[in-house]
């Protein structure tokens, strides 16, 4: 060994036991209070930024408790804590206009934290839809964490029972499946009833392009 081997050796010992210096033994660090502190501190809150939105409700905590797999019994009295936030239209209308839906579905503003990108408390928020599904035959651009959407209508038909699980689904995903990764976009206001029945159209009409 050289020399020189001999120093940059001795070096990184003596970070390997500085390193180790930090961690207190027997004192494992509270993950909440370190996840606190780095999203908190990065996400310098800009105006109109509500970040009480970063602590989990109960159907959160319960998913990461069970890392996503409750029980079945634990899982059912989620999906029926959540199914009871789902609100309809005041008019009882959940086919909305399918040109409008397209938008909401194609739309990737949402409610972003941080400085990077500040948030408008009045900007029109959009689904982001593609970022998980496939949807329109033309649109190459898509993530597949979600299943395809493109010909969802022309296969389920617009049935009322098609047509109420498309609406409940978009509000609320958990309702269905307790720890879905989906966005509970209703219950979480992120689209308004109104985008959610232009959505369920832009999905079901036989005039959409997601049906051609
Ligand atoms: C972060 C990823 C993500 C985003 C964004 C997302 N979804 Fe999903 N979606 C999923 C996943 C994962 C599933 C399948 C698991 C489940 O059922 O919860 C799913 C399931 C669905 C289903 C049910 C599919 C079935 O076969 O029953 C519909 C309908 C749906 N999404 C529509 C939408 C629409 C419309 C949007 C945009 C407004 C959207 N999703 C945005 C991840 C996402």
């Amino acid at each position: 060994m050289t020399q020189k081997n001999i120093v940059l050796l001795s070096a990184l010992a003596a970070a390997v036991v500085a390193l180790a210096g930090c961690a207190a033994p027997g004192t494992p660090p509270d993950i909440q209070t370190l996840a606190d502190q780095t999203f908190k501190a990065s996400f310098l809150p800009g105006k109109g930024q509500d970040l009480t939105r970063l602590e989990q409700d109960q159907t959160q905590k319960d998913c990461s408790v069970s890392r996503a797999a409750p029980t079945k019994a634990l899982a059912a009295t989620m999906m029926a804590r959540e199914a009871q936030t789902i609100v309809y239209p005041a008019d009882g209308k959940l086919m909305g206009d399918w040109k409008a839906g397209a938008k909401v579905f194609n739309g990737g503003f949402t409610m972003h934290i941080g400085s990077f990108m500040p948030n408008k408390p009045d900007a029109v928020h959009g689904g982001n839809c593609y970022a998980c599904h496939q949807g329109e035959a033309k649109e190459l651009a898509y993530g597949n964490m979600g299943s395809s959407l493109l010909h969802w209508g022309k296969n389920r038909g617009q049935k009322p029972q098609v047509i109420k699980y498309t609406y409940e689904k978009i509000y609320n995903a958990k309702a269905f499946n307790a720890c879905s990764a989906m966005p509970r976009l209703g219950h979480k206001q992120i689209l308004s009833p109104k985008q959610i029945t232009d959505l369920v159209a832009y999905l079901v009409s036989p005039d959409s392009p997601i049906n051609k």
